[in-house]
This record gives structure tokens, sequence and C-alpha cells, in this order.
């Protein structure tokens, strides 16, 4: 029982850092606590408990989770420009313990050990981490900085698998459409309607997952692209698009969302859902409806915006100026989303144990490896860095530190 699981590489870095009040992390995608929503909470928690309120929100809530809160997601999701209300329904779509859970239950119910799911090249670790506990397989869909996917290398990857028979365990396409963990891209709609036109030409309507958890954290204007599951490119795909109120709102209430437009999928996510949990907090889907039902939530994701906005500024200004380009490192300034994806010279190491990683351990500062957030664990030259969680001087001091240490060589 349990021998796929592994403790994974980042605990102990984050143990590290939590063991070491010196050590500033860049590493963990936690939001910024001075965003978080203390007053809206308070006074949702205090309307939902006053004395005339209904209890019912102590009670178990349903296994899909709130009709109220399952309708204010599709108002939530359909608003994004090009999106077709039409396809998102109250139905489709089931509340979870955070967009995790939803990403779990999807894996869960379609795969067996030894099946294949395609995901991003770099993708979100903690997916490729769930896929190896599950026995899973994640290979990269090659990655083109001009089109967002090279569909001459796919093909060629389409051929070598059918040809060793591994393209028939392929079970799913995992996608993150909008800005991206850990590389802050998002998909140009060309590349996901290519995607599926490459799929369908090739027979293989593949379950799609488009993960969209930091759609909302744009800074100038939303990414224009509409999910895969308004794109008629996309009809007849089983797609799920997964959604959080985690990244804009509040971590801490792990609240987040599956639309799911392919019924027996979705009814078995919510079968297995049953037997963990028969519902998610039904509290704190309360709790979020009553927000998100006043003008107060988007007010608060339109301020929280523009905070990380304003990081990303302040970092992408010390990588300037600390002249990490100088030394070969290369990198797009994000757009949205909580990281920066750096790109190491050739053949320059950063993965745990690398002199790279030591030496920023020694001078304090922690990153996320980019090896781990790639399929085939190569190349071994990038970092994701994440501003999410230091402020101010601390930031600036972190972010120091990493640039001194990869200039230090
Ligand atoms: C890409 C991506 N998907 C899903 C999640 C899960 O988030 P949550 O379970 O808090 O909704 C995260 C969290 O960091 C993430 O980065």
């Amino acid at each position: 029982m349990g021998q796929r699981l592994t403790e994974p590489v980042i605990t102990d870095l984050m143990a590290r850092a939590l063991a070491d009040p010196a050590m500033l992390s860049l590493a963990a995608g936690f939001t910024d606590n001075t965003q978080l929503p203390k007053s809206l909470v308070g006074q949702a928690v205090a309307g939902l408990t006053a004395p005339e309120s209904d209890p019912e929100t102590l009670q178990y809530g349903t296994n899909a989770g709130r009709t109220g809160l399952r309708e204010a997601v599709c108002r939530i999701v359909s608003r994004h420009e090009g999106e077709d209300a039409s396809r998102i329904t109250p139905e489709q779509v089931f509340l979870a313990q955070g967009s995790q859970q939803a990403l779990y239950l999807s894996m869960q119910v379609l795969c067996e050990p030894g099946d294949i799911i395609l995901v991003e090249e770099p993708t979100y670790f903690v997916f490729m981490e769930m896929l190896q506990g599950l026995g899973l397989e994640a290979r990269s869909i090659p990655y083109s900085p001009d089109t967002g996917i090279d569909f001459g290398k796919l093909e060629q990857l389409f051929l070598e698998m059918q040809s060793t028979g591994e393209w028939a365990r392929v079970r799913a396409v995992y996608i993150e459409g909008y800005f991206s963990n850990p590389s802050s891209r998002s998909q140009p709609a060309s590349a996901k309607s290519g995607l599926a036109n490459f799929l369908r030409e090739r027979n293989a309507i593949l379950p799609i997952i488009e993960d969209a958890a930091y759609r909302d954290l744009y800074f100038e204007k939303p990414w224009s692209a509409m999910s895969t599951l308004s794109m008629p490119e996309f009809d007849g795909f089983p797609v799920l698009y997964l959604g959080t109120f985690d990244k804009p709102f509040a971590s801490g209430l792990k609240s987040g969302f599956g639309i799911c437009n392919h019924q027996e999928w979705r009814d078995n996510m919510l079968f297995a859902k049953g037997h963990q949990d028969f519902g998610s907090s039904n509290f704190v889907q309360a709790l979020i409806e009553r927000v998100v039902s006043t003008d107060a939530y988007d007010a608060h994701v339109a301020a929280v915006r523009a905070h990380y906005q304003g990081k990303a500024f302040q970092v992408q200004a010390i990588l300037e100026a600390e002249g990490l380009a100088d030394v070969g490192w290369q990198w797009e300034p994000p757009s949205g989303g909580l990281y920066f994806w750096l790109k190491g010279p050739e053949g320059f190491d950063t993965s745990i144990g690398s002199d790279f990683c030591e030496a920023c351990l020694a001078n304090k500062v922690l990153y996320v490896p980019g090896d781990l957030c790639l399929a085939g664990g190569q190349p071994r030259n990038c970092v994701r860095l994440s501003y999410g969680v230091l402020l101010g001087a601390k930031l600036d001091e972190a972010v120091r530190r990493f640039v001194r240490t990869a200039t230090a060589g």
C-alpha cells in the first residue's frame, strides 16, 4: 500500500526554509498574507452566523456543492471574453476542496497505473508528483516560444510513441491556459485549437483538463483566448475546466471547482468524491457564495492583481539591475500569475543537490529547481521564482541573493 509514494523533494526544501528564519523563500507558491480578505470573510461569517440566519450552512452540504455557488462559478467563468455561457452550466459544476482535489479526482477515475498524461513543458510540478504517486507517467507537449506548441515536434513525439506502443496508453491532456505555474505563460487560442485539430486528425479524442488556477490574476488585461470549454474545435472532447477561489481570494479556505462537459466522467468524479468526503465544506461554500454575490469580490480581486503586478515589476527591476541577463540568463516578465520562469545558460545545473542549489542554500535563498517541472527532468538550467509571499525589502533581498549567487561563478 502506498509503495509509489515518496516524500516530495520540495517538502524538504520548505522544511529547511521554516527551520531557518534567515532563509528567504522564493519557492513557495503561497499567496500574499497582506492580501487575504480578512474583513470580507469576517463580514460573511457574521452574516452567516447572525441570530436570524439559517443554520443549514453549518450542516453537511451536497456532494457536488451548493447550487448558488455553482451558479456563481458559471457567471464568473462565462464573463471572460469569448466564453460561451450556454456551454457552462451549473449541472456541470462541482465544488471541491481546492482545485487540487478536483484534479486528483480526474486522474483517479480516468487512469490505471502505467497510463500516460500529456502535459506542457514546463508544467505544475505538484501534478507530476501526483501522477507519480498514482503510477502514471507524464510526457511533454513540445513548447514553441512563437506559437505555444511546436506541432512539428509533437508529430515526431506522436510517431515515436506510436511505434513504441506508448500512444495507446495516453489517457488525457493537461494544460494550463492562463498564466501557468511555473512559467506564467498563457496558451494562444491558435495553440489550443491546433491541439484539438492535431488530436482529432489522429483519432485521439482524449479528455482535456484545462487548469485555470491563475486566470483571474492577470495584470493589465485578461488573457484573450477562450477556454477549451467554449472552443468549437474541442466539440466532442471531454473537457474538465478547473478553477479556484484560493489564488484570487483566500487560499486558507481551500475552495475550488471543476466544470466538466462529459456526464460519465463527471459522475465518476462525484462518485469518488462521495467516497472521499461526500461534499466539501458547506460553510466555506456558503461564505464564498455570499462574497461573490457582491461587488466587493471584484474589487478585492482587482486589488490583488494590482498588488502582484507591483511585485512582479519589483522582481523584474532587481533581476535587471543586478545583471542576471549579462551572465546568460533569459526570461519573459510575467503578465499575470505568481511566477518568474528563468532559464540559465546552456549546461547550467539548478537541480537539487547541484552546486548552484547548495550555494543558494548557503546564501539563504530558496527557489524551485526547474527540472521538477519538466516531464523528462531535462534540461536542468531552469528555475521558478515566486513573488507570492515575500514583500518589500525582503523580496528585494531574496532576488538579490539569488542573482548574486547566479552571477558569482
Ligand atoms: C496550476 C495549479 N493548479 C492547481 C493548484 C491547486 O490549487 P488549490 O487546490 O488551492 O485550488 C495550484 C496550486 O498552487 C496550481 O498552481
